[in-house]
C-alpha cells in the first residue's frame, strides 16, 4: 500500500464511480485508489448499471472480473467515454501527473488518453507544487543502455526497476523493462515528456501531461474535486 490512508483512497475511488452513466464504456486504471473504484463500480453493476471496462493492466483486469464488471477492449471501442486512474503524483496547478508506481503507464496512457472524461483519484500524499517524483519509463528490452545514457543526457539518473519477490527486473505487462528516472524538481514536464518520447526505444514514460479533467483528492473526511 502507497501513499495516503485506505479511507482517503476509498473516499476519491467511490465518489469517482459515481460520475459514470448507465451506457459508458468506462477506462479502469491501476493501482490502490483506482481499485476502490472498480469495486464501487462493481456494486453499481449489481444494482442495474449498464458500463463496459477497459482495463489498462493484469491487475484492473482480475479485479473487475471479480467486482462483475463486464469487460470490453480499445479494439472493440476505439475509445472510451470516461477513465478513472490513479497517480504517484500530481501538480496542484497545472494537473500535470507522474504516474508508472505499478508498471502500468503505457496501457495507462492509451486508455486514459482516448477518454473523454480522465478523472484521477488520489490522496493528499500525492499533491506536489513541482513534480519531483521519479518518471517511469518503459524501455523495450534491447534499449534499456541507450535510453539509460539518454536520460543521463537530460540530467537524469535512471535506475532498472527490479522485482521484489524474483531475482530480477520487473518485467511490464508488455514485456518490456522500466527505468525509474529522477530529474529531481521537474520545471517543464511538457518539455520533458517531449524529450522523452521522442528517444529512441522508449515504449512509453509516466508524464501525464495535459491529460487530467479532474483530480478527485479523497480525505478521511471527504473528497476535494480540482478541475483542469
Ligand atoms: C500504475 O502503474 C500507476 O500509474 C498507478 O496508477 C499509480 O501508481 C497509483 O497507484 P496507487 O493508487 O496505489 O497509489
Amino acid at each position: 500500500q502507497r501513499g495516503g490512508s485506505e479511507e482517503a483512497k476509498r473516499n476519491a475511488g467511490e465518489r469517482a464511480a459515481e460520475f459514470v452513466d448507465d451506457g459508458d464504456v468506462v477506462g479502469l486504471g491501476t493501482g490502490s485508489t483506482a481499485a476502490h473504484a472498480i469495486r464501487a463500480l462493481g456494486r453499481r453493476v449489481d444494482a442495474g448499471l449498464d458500463v463496459e471496462g477497459v482495463p489498462t493492466s493484469f491487475q484492473s483486469r482480475e479485479l473487475a472480473r471479480e467486482a462483475g464488471v463486464p469487460l470490453t477492449t480499445l479494439d472493440d471501442v476505439g475509445n472510451v467515454d470516461v477513465a478513472i486512474d490513479g497517480a504517484d503524483q500530481f501538480a496542484r496547478e497545472s494537473g500535470a501527473l507522474v504516474k508508472g508506481g505499478g508498471a502500468a503507464h503505457a496501457r495507462e496512457k492509451i486508455v486514459d488518453a482516448s477518454a473523454t472524461r480522465f478523472v484521477v483519484v488520489a490522496d493528499p500524499s500525492k499533491a506536489a507544487d513541482e513534480l519531483d517524483h521519479a518518471v517511469p519509463v518503459e524501455v523495450l528490452p534491447s534499449a534499456r543502455r541507450p535510453v539509460a545514457a539518454a536520460v543521463e543526457a537530460l540530467d537524469g539518473e535512471a535506475t532498472l526497476r527490479s522485482a521484489e519477490r524474483k531475482d530480477g527486473p520487473v518485467v511490464t505487462d508488455n514485456g518490456n523493462l522500466v527505468l525509474d528516472c529522477a530529474f529531481g524538481s521537474i520545471a517543464d514536464p511538457g518539455a520533458l515528456a517531449t524529450d522523452l518520447s521522442t528517444t529512441a526505444g522508449v515504449v512509453e514514460h509516466g508524464l501525464f501531461v495535459e491529460l487530467a479533467d479532474e483530480v478527485l483528492v479523497g480525505t478521511d473526511e471527504g473528497v476535494e474535486r480540482r478541475r483542469y
